[in-house]
């Protein structure tokens, strides 16, 4: 059995006072809650504050961005090493926006991914299609070469410590979530590909958490599918009663 991981994204939102509080407000609201994992992903600038009030509960704290390196001359970067110390414990990799606008590339999620297993931080790798790819039918083939990229050189034995999030790039904040068929194609064919690349059994255990407009009116159905196993959520994870909510995802 998977265990979910349920994962808010909340890009460039939330001061360390807005991080603390909602922390504050979702802790009650989970408590005791060991079903899924949770996850959440603050701007560089209230991860202290989130990682403090995180402290002694359920919830993960995870970085947005990370450089491979453990120092050097690279203005406006967060090394690895960084995290570590400010006690982060998650890094968030390939998201379609550094992707659109930051010149994230499949080599630079890979050299990324290995620095942060290598400093023991767990990564979420995104990858994703745009509207064009899926419409000229090439999903899958964008799908597989972003894997096959970011993964280059990963072992079976890093897989324990990374999932993989399939987020459509037209699913992004547009309101238009894949349909639970959409997504499950998707993530059958990505843990094929896994599979091809660590082996059949590590591709079973590995979870592929889908992202893209998830909100509480659609992660009950987007969940109930064989091969999804958590969400990646940006917009719906600001409120902390609807995030509780997809927390609780087919239980209220
Ligand atoms: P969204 O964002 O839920 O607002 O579509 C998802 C993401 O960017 O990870």
């Amino acid at each position: 059995m998977r265990k979910k991981v349920i994962a808010g994204n909340w890009k460039m939102y939330k001061t360390p006072a807005e991080a603390q509080a909602f922390i504050e407000d979702l802790i009650p609201l989970i408590k005791d809650h060991t079903r899924d994992e949770v996850l959440l992903f603050p701007s560089p600038t209230s991860l202290p504050a989130a990682v403090e009030a995180a402290a002694g509960t359920n919830i993960c704290i995870g970085s947005q961005t990370v450089h491979w390196l453990d120092e050097g001359a690279y203005t406006g970067q967060t090394s690895p090493r960084m995290l570590n110390a400010i006690g982060a414990t998650h890094v968030l990799l390939g998201h379609s926006e550094p992707r659109t606008y930051d010149s994230e590339t499949d080599e630079r999620v890979n050299l990324k991914l290995k620095a942060a297993l290598r400093h023991g931080l767990k990564a979420v790798v995104c990858i994703g299609e745009k509207l064009e790819e899926r419409q000229d039918g090439l999903t899958l083939d964008v799908l597989l070469a972003q894997l096959s990229g970011g993964l280059a050189g990963i072992t079976p034995q890093d897989a324990a410590n990374f999932v993989i999030a399939y987020e459509p790039v037209w699913a992004i904040g547009t309101g238009h979530t894949a349909t639970p068929d959409q997504a499950e194609e998707a993530h059958a064919a990505i843990r094929s590909k896994l599979a091809e690349h660590l082996g059949g059994d590590v591709a079973d255990s590995m979870r592929i958490l889908y992202g893209g407009s998830v909100k509480p009116a659609n992660i009950d159905e987007l969940l109930s599918m064989p091969n999804i196993d958590g969400a990646l959520i940006g917009g719906a994870s600001l409120i902390a009663q609807d995030f509780a909510r997809m927390v609780h995802y087919n239980t209220k």
